[in-house]
């Protein structure tokens, strides 16, 4: 049921390497999120799957069939390209219908799959429009449109959310979801917002420096990141530097912390996720100072000075009559977590003594 498969896939530009040795299998009509900083490969990952960039070195294969070297309109691939790219000069139709004409379909049959693909994304009767006057939203529409017409075997989109509003990006983030649920599309989504892949995809794949750091379901990455690439990309997490005491404590400094098991002796790091620290004005292991409290409406977030560097915690925003309600700067508080909250990671830069916070 495997749809595509990536081997060993790499792309140099001169001395710059976009994608380094990526394997990769997505199965028939699973979406997989293909996550990580701007410049980390995504795109041009994405390009050498739609056929536009050739591969330096590896394989891709569609259903079964090698099309490392077929052109793009040779792939049944549909794509949406990072900031759309339609075709002003052209009215809606037109650019909807453009990789059916590359692919010699007939005009009957084109205005009928151009309806239909209008249809899909609730543009229909916007055909004879010019690019020029759709919105923004309406635009990216055409885009998918675009891509979907051709019954791609293969869907493939690079960060087709960017250039819409937050409202409306999480509107179209569902529709997209559902369509792509609905028609059962194999799916490569590229995005750089953690969110977008974590509520969007089956599979996530975060990438770094052209390499894949990671691959698993949201919930994995986030609950078990492998590294603290993975751990500080994916969400925020306060991270603490030592050494494991004894199975179920960690020493940062004079301070003993509760972690996940362990093996003493052995030097690394730990992250704990910010809502996993419960925040308490007399109990907890782990005392410290208010320094700063950011109200976020339904969420809290308190940042607290202790002798293991400042702790960020976030919790649900205390109502009236709980004693945290009115936390303030300088007040003293004791913060706690259970063990398994306290994940240990490699230390990928032992010299580095900070502790803290990263968003
Ligand atoms: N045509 C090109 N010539 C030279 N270098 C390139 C070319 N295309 C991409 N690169 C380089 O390859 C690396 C990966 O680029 P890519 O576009 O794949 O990143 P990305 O993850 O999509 O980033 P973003 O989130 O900013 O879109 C970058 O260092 C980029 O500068
Ligand atoms: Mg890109």
């Amino acid at each position: 049921m495997t749809r595509l498969v990536l081997e060993g896939l790499r792309r140099t530009y001169g001395p710059t390497v976009a994608v380094d040795r990526v394997d990769l299998e997505v199965a028939q009509g699973e979406l997989v999120a293909l996550l990580g900083p701007s410049g980390c490969g995504k795109t041009t990952t994405l390009r050498m799957v739609a056929g536009f960039v050739a591969p330096t070195a590896g394989r891709i294969l569609i259903g079964g069939k090698d099309v490392t070297s077929a052109p793009p309109y040779g792939r049944d691939t549909g794509m949406v390209f990072q900031g759309y790219a339609l075709f002003p000069h052209m009215t809606v139709a037109e650019n909807v219908g453009f990789g059916l004409e590359m692919r010699r379909v007939g005009r009957a049959e084109r205005d009928t799959r151009i309806a239909e693909a209008l249809r899909l994304v609730r543009l229909d009767g916007y055909g004879e429009r010019r690019i020029t006057q759709m919105s923004g939203g309406q635009q990216q529409r055409v885009a998918l449109a675009r891509a979907l017409v051709v019954n791609p075997g293969v869907f493939l989109l690079d960060e087709p959310l960017s250039n819409l509003d937050a409202r409306l990006r999480a509107e179209v983030r569902v529709e997209i979801r559902a369509l792509q649920q609905r028609l059962g599309l194999t799916t490569l989504f590229v995005t750089h917002d953690q969110e977008e892949a974590l509520t969007m995809a089956d599979r996530m794949v975060v990438m770094d420096h052209g390499r894949v750091r990671q691959i698993g379901p949201p919930e994995e990455l986030y609950e078990r990141p492998a590294d603290l690439f993975v751990a500080g990309f994916l969400g925020r997490c306060n991270t603490f530097r030592g050494r494991v005491e004894s199975p179920g404590t960690f020493r940062a400094g004079a301070i003993a912390l509760p972690c996940d098991g362990g093996t003493p002796g052995i030097t690394s790091a730990m992250v704990v996720r910010p809502e996993r620290v419960a925040i308490d004005r007399t109990t907890g292991r782990l005392p410290g100072r208010i320094a700063m409290v950011t109200y976020l409406g339904g969420l809290t977030d308190w940042h607290v000075q202790t002798d293991a560097g400042t702790v960020l915690v976030t919790r649900p925003t205390p109502t009236d009559g709980d004693a945290l309600r009115h936390l303030a700067p300088g007040d003293p508080v004791h913060l706690d977590w259970s063990p398994a909250a306290g994940r240990l990671l490699p230390d990928e830069n032992p010299t580095d003594p900070t502790t803290g916070v990263s968003a």
